[in-house]
């Protein structure tokens, strides 16, 4: 039976996950594959450390360099997580042509425009499949099962660790910070877990999602990002008396040709399937103009998940080595190509404004708000005690982001607002 070589880089959570599956499944995977998928060298940094499974100590080396050196290996993995160190490796590999496999999404956000024109230039396919929704097989969904659409938008919850979060918030109603520290004991979270809450590590898997669906490399700087950080136990209770939940959505549409990428927490009807997605579990409602609406659903983030989404484009690696075919990974076109500014980007708006209980206020807002052509659709006012500031909960119809971003820092400068207004996204999904 033939058997691929494998150069691991990285056994951390995931790095150890794919070592110990591909020898805990071994014979399944053999008798599925047809051949042997062999980890003939593994880099970590740290040679001693414990990987929670046995690992030959000839196996293990702390320089990548001999990964790539080694003319044995076909394949070589990033499970790093850097971003010069794994940049130079993938590179290398492309070089020496070795397929690529790799769960970096924050390199390919930043760098999947260079990584594929090499990749292109010297024919060698790089798969990503483990950058986005974990155990979820979204990548290949989008490349090769929806290949007849053109994509409509995609609403994803691709972020575990702050659905996690969310979720204990929410139903547990645990504070931010035991609760975040609950998710990088799972092994949720990323090496710098403030990539999870700033709205940055959804950011990067919203750009490889629309960068795959529309076929060019999505600029950084056009992704409008927010993250779960300001987020407070009173905007979970409003949205959830108000029949909503609060999720950290990635909003990707397709618009006369320009695409709109945002991440941001987002209130989601309660009765749409998004709102029920907790945990660490990801989904992804994807709309194509074939197939019609879709969904995909899955833990989005932890060692086993995360295999399974590796090891899956090992078996893709191994085809394509003993048939090369015409996949790399990501094939651009030329039917998209701009980025929607976030400016013209429409939405609708829940509104939470700090305010002192007197006559004229709910006018004095209303006015502002009127002579911007916004439309408000309800407002909620608790019954605050005397003297005390009153909490104004307004739903706001849909309106461009610049229309609102104005609104704000108008209701912002008036006398009787007292705190910096709240503003949260609504989508209806229609
Ligand atoms: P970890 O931090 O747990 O593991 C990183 C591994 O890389 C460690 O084994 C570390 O060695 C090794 N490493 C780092 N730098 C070097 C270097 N310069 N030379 C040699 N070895 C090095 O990360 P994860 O396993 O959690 O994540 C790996 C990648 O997968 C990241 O890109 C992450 O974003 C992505 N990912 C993670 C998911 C998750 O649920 N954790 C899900 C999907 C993707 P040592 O152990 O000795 O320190
Ligand atoms: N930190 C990431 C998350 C890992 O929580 O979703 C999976 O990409």
């Amino acid at each position: 039976m033939q058997t691929f070589s494998i150069g691991l880089a990285g056994m951390g959570n995931v790095g150890a996950g794919v070592f110990k599956h591909l020898r805990g499944n071994r014979s399944l995977l053999r008798e599925r594959l047809g051949y042997e998928l062999e980890v003939r060298k593994i880099a970590v940094r740290n040679l001693s450390k414990d990987r929670g499974c046995e690992v030959p100590a000839e196996l293990l080396t702390t320089d990548w360099r001999q990964l790539l050196d080694d003319p044995s290996i076909q394949i070589l993995v990033e499970l790093m997580g850097q971003k010069q160190e794994s940049l130079e490796l993938i590179l290398g590999a492309i070089e020496r042509r070795k397929i690529v496999v790799t769960g970096n999404k924050a390199l390919l956000a930043e760098h999947g425009r260079e990584i594929f024109e090499a990749a292109m230039r010297h024919n060698v396919p790089v798969f990503f499949e483990a950058a986005v929704g974990g155990g979820i097989p979204i990548i290949k969904t989008l490349r090769e099962a929806f290949v007849a659409n053109h994509i409509q938008s995609i609403h994803g919850i691709v972020n575990g660790t702050s659905n996690f979060i969310l979720t204990q918030m929410t139903e547990q109603g645990l504070g931010f910070a035991d609760a975040l520290r609950q998710a990088q004991d799972a092994g949720y979270a990323e090496a710098d877990p403030a990539l999870d809450v700033n709205g940055g590590d959804a950011a990067h898997k919203a750009i490889i999602l629309a960068s795959l669906a529309y076929g060019f490399w999505v600029p950084p700087e056009k992704v409008f990002v927010e993250g779960i950080e300001h987020l407070t136990a009173s905007d979970i209770c409003f949205a959830k008396k108000l029949g909503y939940r609060i999720k950290l959505l990635a909003v990707i549409k397709a618009d006369q040709g320009q695409v709109e990428v945002r991440v941001h927490p987002t209130l989601v009807p309660a009765s749409h399937v998004l709102a029920s997605v907790n945990g660490v579990f990801n989904a992804m409602a994807v709309r194509g103009d074939v197939v019609g609406d879709a969904l995909l659903y899955g833990r989005g983030a932890g060692q086993d998940a995360t295999t399974s989404a590796v090891i899956s484009d090992l078996a893709e690696a191994a085809d394509a080595l003993s048939s090369p075919r015409r996949n790399l990974g990501f094939t651009p076109h030329s039917l998209y190509g701009a980025c929607k500014p976030i400016g013209e980007c429409t939405s609708e708006y829940y509104l939470r404004l700090a305010v002192d209980d007197r006559p004229g206020v709910i006018a004095e807002v209303a006015s502002i708000l009127g002579r911007l052509q916004i439309g408000i659709s309800s407002i909620l006012q608790p019954e605050a005690a005397e003297g005390e500031i009153a909490t104004l909960v307004l739903m706001i119809h849909r309106a461009s982001h610049a229309q609102i971003s104005t609104a704000l820092s108008q209701l912002g400068a008036l006398g009787c607002v007292r705190k910096t207004p709240r503003m949260i996204r609504v989508e209806h999904f229609s």
